[in-house]
């Protein structure tokens, strides 16, 4: 659905030029949920506004759906960006008008009818639950309100693809899973490919099919979210799968530990067995909990647990086999 070749951006900043991205190719598949995270700076933003071509790539190219659109006149352009919704992490609404007349301007501007906006208006208002708030100003909104306008101002062109530029970080915890839920809830309902750029790891982990970790403006690992997030490879998808499991924490317990310490990591229905109970049971061998995640990405179920296993060499072997068997990776550290 989006195909990224080779895309680089560079500014001009008085005598220097910099460049913010760096070669970045990639495709995402229609109906998936593509998620771009990294550090501030690294060059999110530039690239997904290169995606609809709010920036000009310094070279490289991009095409949505059959279209190439960095060899498109501007005419063209304009009638195909219609086709690509975005959201910005400080909703970018119009603030002398209300509700209604925010979600309208795109239609208007696609010169519908009155009678024509006004219905469709009342759709979107349904689709993002703002019944009932279409005469308010946005600033007698909620920032999560604010952002189910921006959310329906974007869609309402019917487009086959929506980018999320930073979409939740201007939100609580509580608004931001309520925005993600509404975002996967259209990915589910209407079949629209999303594009998202985020800092955080939650965001990924809740509503991403796959990622790519991105730093100083390059590609630098991705893949599946379920396979990324746990056997992360870079140095800088660490920090991010760290950042979120607590490992500071987990690195003073692991120390002057005299048994054998291991990562175990299950996915899927294994998550809720006794899998560790039944592997050791007719041993002698004995096990710690020293760090724990059960969780979900997406729809899936895992778990992740640091154990300490104390016993003779021989017996945690068997254990280590019997774990393997059943399906669980588990891995030395
Ligand atoms: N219009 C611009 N002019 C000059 N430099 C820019 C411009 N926009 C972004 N940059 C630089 O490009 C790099 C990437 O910025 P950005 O894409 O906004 O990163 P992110 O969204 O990941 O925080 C930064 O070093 C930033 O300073
Ligand atoms: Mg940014």
């Amino acid at each position: 659905m989006i195909r990224l070749n080779n895309i680089r951006k560079s500014y001009r900043v008085g005598s220097i030029s910099v460049e913010a991205v760096r070669g970045v190719s990639l495709t995402v598949s229609k109906g998936e949920i593509f998620g771009i995270i990294g550090h501030s700076g690294a060059g999110k933003s530039t690239l997904l506004r290169c995606v609809n071509l709010l920036e000009k790539p310094t070279s490289g190219t991009v095409n949505v759906g059959d279209v190439e659109l960095t060899g498109l006149p501007e005419r063209q352009l304009q009638a195909h960006r219609r086709r690509i919704g975005m959201i910005f992490q400080h909703f970018n609404l119009l603030s002398m008008s209300t509700v209604r007349d925010n979600i309208a301007f795109p239609l208007v501007l696609a010169k519908l009818s009155k009678a024509e906006v006004n219905k469709r208006v009342d759709e979107l208002l349904k689709l993002v639950s703002l019944e009932g708030h279409a005469d308010k100003y946005p600033s007698q909104l909620s920032g999560g309100q604010k952002q189910r306008v921006g959310i329906a101002r974007a869609l309402a062109n019917n487009p086959d693809v929506l980018l999320c530029d930073e979409a939740t970080s201007a939100l609580d915890p509580q608004t931001t899973n309520s925005i993600l839920s509404l975002l996967l809830d259209i990915n589910e309902k209407l079949g629209i490919t999303i594009l998202l750029i985020t800092h955080e790891m939650n965001v990924i982990r809740s509503i991403c099919d796959r990622v790519a970790v991105i730093d100083d403006g390059e590609i630098v690992e991705m893949g599946d979210v379920l396979h990324v997030f746990l056997k992360p490879e870079h140095p800088v998808t660490r920090d991010f799968v760290d950042q979120a499991s607590d490992s500071a924490v987990t690195g003073q317990l692991l120390r002057g530990r005299s048994g054998r310490l291991l990562r175990m990591t299950y996915i899927g229905e294994l998550t809720y067995e006794p899998i560790l109970y039944n592997a050791v049971k007719p041993t002698s061998v004995q096990f710690a909990i020293l760090q724990g995640t059960v969780s979900r990405m997406k729809h899936t179920p895992y778990g992740q647990l640091i154990v300490e296993l104390i016993g003779s060499a021989g017996e945690i072997d068997q254990v280590i086999d019997v774990l393997r068997n059943d399906g669980l990776e588990v891995d030395a550290i």
